[in-house]
């Protein structure tokens, strides 16, 4: 589908891929909602300038989901493409150091924030017959990581609920997509950066082969970029 005047949200979209992605999808001519929680930020006044809508909404908040959903259903009459983007992280540990209270976090807004996401988009994407749901998540969600455990866990979890998802919209004009990136040089390792940091990917890149596969006449349901993707 092409993205001139298509309607997009993404969540998470201040910074890092959400914000690359929300630039992107605007210079190829869509219209483009972004949330986070944290209205205070530059991020917010940087995307307004430019034409992003960037309204405060926190994914782990399923209400506040629904309703980022019906605001832009009332403004722009529909939702065409959501993209599930939002996530964190925690810093490489070994099982016995991961702080497991933190883990909660990441399963509030790696998991659930994309449950509330998806249920948000797919409740407006019924009653219009039609929408594609993108979720972010991570090669972490395809093999087992040392020292990621945590995270590994919350994008398995959000890859189990998107391919059952996938599943409930067979047969309708509703699609489910999943994308598995490798490292990108982003802020979610502000905290510590990881020691191949250097090796990863840039947003632009990741974010032009996202629209690329969303531009195809089908696109593909899953897109796996690893690191070293060419
Ligand atoms: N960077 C990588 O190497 C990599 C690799 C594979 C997959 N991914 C995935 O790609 C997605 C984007 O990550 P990124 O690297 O671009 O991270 P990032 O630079 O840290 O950006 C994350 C964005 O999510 C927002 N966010 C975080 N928690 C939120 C919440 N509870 N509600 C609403 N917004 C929230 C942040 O804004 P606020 O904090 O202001 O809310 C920010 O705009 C994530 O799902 C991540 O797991 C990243």
């Amino acid at each position: 589908m092409k993205m001139t005047d298509k309607v997009v949200v993404i969540t998470g979209g201040t910074h890092g891929l959400g914000k690359t992605l929300a630039e992107l999808c605007l210079e190829h001519g869509a219209r483009v909602i972004v949330c986070a929680r944290d209205d205070e930020n530059e991020g917010f006044a940087e995307l307004e300038k430019r034409g992003i809508m960037a309204i405060k909404a926190d994914v782990t908040k399923e209400g506040e989901l629904r309703g980022l959903a019906d605001m832009v259903v009332d403004r722009y009459g529909r939702i065409d493409i959501w993209i599930n983007n939002a996530g964190i992280w925690l810093p490489h540990e070994p099982v016995e150091g991961v702080d497991w209270a933190r883990a909660h976090d990441l399963m509030e807004v790696n998991l659930f924030g994309t449950v509330y996401g998806s249920k948000s988009a797919l409740m407006r994407m019924r009653e219009q017959g039609m929408g594609m749901i993108v979720n972010i998540l991570s090669v972490s969600a395809l093999e087992g990581r040392a020292t990621s455990s945590a995270y590994c866990a919350s994008k398995y979890a959000a890859n189990g609920f998107t391919l059952s998802l996938r599943k409930e919209v067979e047969g309708t004009a509703l699609r489910v997509l999943a994308v598995y990136p490798g490292g990108i040089k982003t802020e979610l390792y502000d905290e510590k950066r990881p020691e191949n940091y250097g090796e990863y990917m840039e947003p632009s890149f990741v974010a032009g082969k996202i629209v690329e596969n969303l531009e195809k006449d089908v696109p593909e349901e899953d897109l796996i970029m690893r690191s070293n993707y060419k």
